[in-house]
């Protein structure tokens, strides 16, 4: 087999996969290199799509205990077979990453199960399980994505004190489950474990949830999480982890130091974020710079100090989403190709799978007031929406924030039922640079969800009309 492509990517995960899959549309030669043993990265294998299956098992749990009996459906002993559980969500990853090797087939991409390690511009060993193939390229892409950021004096066993990809996989409902970091990953699943009976605390170090999320939503956000039995110890650190009795004994202090108190849990969960994985890559050697977060370092346009070399994804920059990554690797093949590709940073969605869900798009209140931005506000509350009630799924609201003077939305903020299969429309609003009275003039089915997000258009203009 010829050792010799147009681009190498290393990493298989969505910033990788589709890197090489566009590449290998127009007529590049690509290698994609993966030591994960199968394609799919974080994302398909540990990451999105396992922990949406656990949540949507969960949820049609929940529903069917605290919902069913009041639209008139009698389901009594509902219980939940741990294992029927698991291995739907084992069955879904194994289907996807099946596709990804099918679609490397169809592009003519060829994949490598092994490490790649950069050992000079335009080379890349690889150490596969047969032994080292040498590989050359005018160009290399770096897709190597994140690892769990560890919290100093806590060692993660993946049994009972547990990253994101322990908690995917827990032998048996914890009791008490205590998580580190009101963040994503921390609140997706807490609400798995929470639906299958544990008691969740969550410890987060800043003094409110989701930080980055808008706050009028994170607020609106937290209460209703608590209404669900979430505790939030927020302003909090922990600075302790003992064992004691088969039980935790977890010290935490307020942020700013102070009286000391003890939670017990049987799981805890570190959830306090991603870091930019490049280990055995040979970057130093290379001279490939990193930020002061220890990404790789690139332009707009991907590249690298090196020429030849680039990065895309969660090793890089910007916010550590699956689309983000997928939006850089099609930009990365296209401009490898010869075209001019371009990621829009400001319309990147971004959601949280709870329920209610948080789906937001664009600039927060919060930031356009830091920026001095003249802005107007459109809100729609759920209560009032006709589906929503006819669903029984009432709680939250969506809110719009547009330029002042122009009308151009500038942001779109929801929490509620279904809310991120909703953002796609504010996305495209953004993408296209509609005002709020196209959506406002748009017209949308009746009745369903999304009319919340016309009628807050509206209100924008202040002639919201079904309240
Ligand atoms: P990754 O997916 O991390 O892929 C990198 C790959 O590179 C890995 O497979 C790794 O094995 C491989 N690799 C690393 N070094 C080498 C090497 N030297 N040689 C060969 N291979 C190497 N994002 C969303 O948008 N929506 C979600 O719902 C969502 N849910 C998530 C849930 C969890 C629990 C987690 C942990 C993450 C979630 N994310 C979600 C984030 C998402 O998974 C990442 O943003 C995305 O996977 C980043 O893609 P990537 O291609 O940059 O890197
Ligand atoms: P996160 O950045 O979302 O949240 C981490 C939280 O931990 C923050 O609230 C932070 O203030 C807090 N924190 C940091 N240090 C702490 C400490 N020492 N003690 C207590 N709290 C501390 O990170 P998370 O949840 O780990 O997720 C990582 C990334 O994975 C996210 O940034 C997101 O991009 C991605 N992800 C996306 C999902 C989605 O799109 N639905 C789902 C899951 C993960």
């Amino acid at each position: 087999m010829a050792d010799n492509f147009d681009v190498i990517v290393i990493g298989g995960g969505p910033g990788g996969y589709n890197c090489a899959i566009r590449a290998g549309q127009l007529g590049l030669k690509v290698a994609c290199i993966d030591k994960r043993g199968v394609f799919g990265g974080t994302c398909l294998n540990i990451g999105c799509i396992p922990s949406k299956a656990l949540l949507h098992t969960t949820e049609l749990f929940d529903h069917a205990q605290h919902q069913f009996s009041k639209v008139g459906i009698i389901a009594s002993n509902v219980s939940i077979d741990m294992k029927a559980m698991m291995a739907h969500k084992e069955k879904t990853v194994d289907e996807l990453t099946k596709g990804i090797a099918f679609l490397f087939k169809k592009n003519k991409v060829e994949g490598i199960v092994g490490a790649g390690e950069i050992t000079a511009p335009g080379k890349v060993r690889v150490t596969t399980k047969d032994g080292t193939r040498e590989l050359t390229a005018k160009s290399i892409v770096i897709a190597t994505g994140s690892d769990v950021a560890p919290l100093p004096g806590v060692t993660i066993d993946e049994k009972t004190i547990v990253s994101s990809t322990g908690a995917l996989s827990l032998a048996e409902v914890p009791k008490r489950l205590l998580i580190v970091g009101a963040g994503v990953i921390g609140l997706e699943l807490g609400s798995v474990w929470r639906r299958l009976g544990s008691a969740v605390q969550v410890v987060e170090f800043v003094d409110r949830i989701v930080p980055g999320v808008d706050s009028e939503v994170a607020k609106q956000f937290q209460r209703l999480l608590e209404r669900q039995g979430f505790a939030f110890k927020l302003g909090s650190k922990v600075v302790g982890v003992e064992k004691k009795k088969g039980a935790y004994a977890v010290a935490i202090e307020p942020a700013a130091g102070d009286t000391r108190e003890t939670l017990e849990a049987d799981v805890i969960l570190v959830a306090i974020g991603r870091r930019a994985f490049t280990d055995g890559l040979g970057l130093d050697a290379v001279g490939v710079k990193r930020d002061t977060r220890g990404r790789v370092a690139t332009d707009a346009h991907f590249a690298t100090n090196v020429s030849g070399i680039y990065a895309i994804g969660d090793v890089r920059e910007g916010a550590m989403l699956a689309h983000k990554a997928e939006d850089e690797a099609v930009a990365m093949a296209e401009i490898l190709a010869g075209r001019s590709g371009h990621v829009n940073y400001d319309a990147i969605p971004s959601v949280i799978y709870t329920y209610p869900e948080v789906a937001s798009v664009g600039k927060t209140e919060d930031e356009l007031k830091a920026a001095g931005i003249a802005y107007k506000v459109g809100k729609f509350p759920f209560t009032a929406n006709a589906r929503a009630k006819s669903n029984l799924t009432t709680e939250g609201f969506v809110k719009i924030l547009a330029d002042a003077k122009t009308d151009r939305v500038l942001g779109v903020h929801m929490v509620g039922p279904d809310v991120g299969n909703m953002i796609g429309e504010a996305a495209l609003a953004l993408e296209f640079s509609a005002s709020s009275e196209d959506i406002a003039r748009t017209s949308h089915p009746h009745p369903t969800l999304t009319e919340a997000i016309r009628q807050a258009a509206m209100g924008v203009d202040g002639w919201t009309m079904q309240m």
